[in-house]
């Protein structure tokens, strides 16, 4: 998934080198904005992004909202469930969940960047909510037991992944039999080319590691997710799940993808 001279390695720190600086402060965030001019078009971010309202939240929480789509919009939270948020940045998503599943539920982030745990940390004071909490790690090995989450979400980090194949058979694991993904992230019809790849202030601003919706979606099939859809953001009319691979330059959008881990599953 990454080409011969980029390691993981670099890429996770180029990512988290990126959100360090974000949360500390010393860089505005949004998705892609040092990226390249002929990306800025493709993302935004921000509050904005909302289908949910988000007025109730401090503006230290709206401030830092680095997605690129709603995936509460899409989750269908009820009160009671277990969250868990991939990519959790300053906590945004993580307090709206929070709101829906109540205090009988509970919601785990998981960020790999100390500076972004700690800004999360502070906006939960800020929020004050008790059934919130932030965990340091990586997506690809989540620090989450197994079969003991109800619904994932996550917003604009899939993409930032070097081993997308790893997160979603992670994802599979952590979830519950009958459990469910929902997820905004940036995905393209077609392929980046290797040097667009290695241009990793292009795949940190969540742009150059996005990848074709075809192999998103046999990726998640692989890991041993059903009902696996993947949509156009504002376009619902219109299922990517089963188009073949595109053939061409990346043409790269925002996407809603869900899926559910069957009930058979263990
Ligand atoms: C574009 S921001 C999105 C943050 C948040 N989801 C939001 O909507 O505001 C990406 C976040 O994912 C985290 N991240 C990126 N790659 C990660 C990985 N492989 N494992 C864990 N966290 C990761 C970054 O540290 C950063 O906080």
């Amino acid at each position: 998934m990454t080409n011969n001279t980029i390691s993981i390695d670099q890429i996770h720190l180029a990512v988290q080198e990126r959100y360090g600086r974000i949360a500390s402060g010393f860089q505005t965030g949004c998705c892609a904005a040092d990226a390249g001019a002929d990306y800025v078009e493709e993302c935004g971010c921000g509050a904005e992004l909302y289908d949910v309202d988000v007025s109730q939240l401090p503006a230290d929480v709206t401030g830092l909202s680095l997605g690129c789509g709603d995936p509460i919009a899409i989750a269908s939270l009820e009160p009671g469930q277990t969250v868990l948020d991939l990519g959790s940045g300053g906590g945004i998503d993580c307090f709206l969940a929070a709101e829906r599943v109540g205090p009988t539920g509970h919601v785990i982030g998981v960020d790999m960047t100390p500076a972004m745990l700690e800004k999360a940390n502070r906006n939960k004071a800020k929020v004050g909510v008790d059934h919130v909490e932030f965990r340091q790690g990586q997506i690809e090995a989540l620090p989450v037991d197994a079969a003991s989450v109800d619904v994932i979400i996550s917003n604009c980090v899939i993409n930032l992944s070097p081993d997308k194949t790893a997160v979603f058979q992670e994802a599979f694991r952590v979830l519950k039999p009958g459990g469910r993904l929902a997820v905004s992230d940036m995905v393209t019809r077609g392929q980046f080319t290797p040097q667009e790849r290695a241009d990793m202030s292009a795949w940190a601003g969540c742009i150059t590691g996005a990848e074709d919706v075809a192999d998103m979606a046999a990726w998640m099939r692989d890991a041993g997710f059903g009902q696996v859809s993947i949509q156009k953001k504002g376009d619902d009319a219109v299922e990517l799940a089963d188009v073949p691979p595109h053939v061409g330059p990346a043409e790269i959008f925002s996407a809603r993808i869900t899926a559910v881990k069957p009930n058979t599953a263990v």
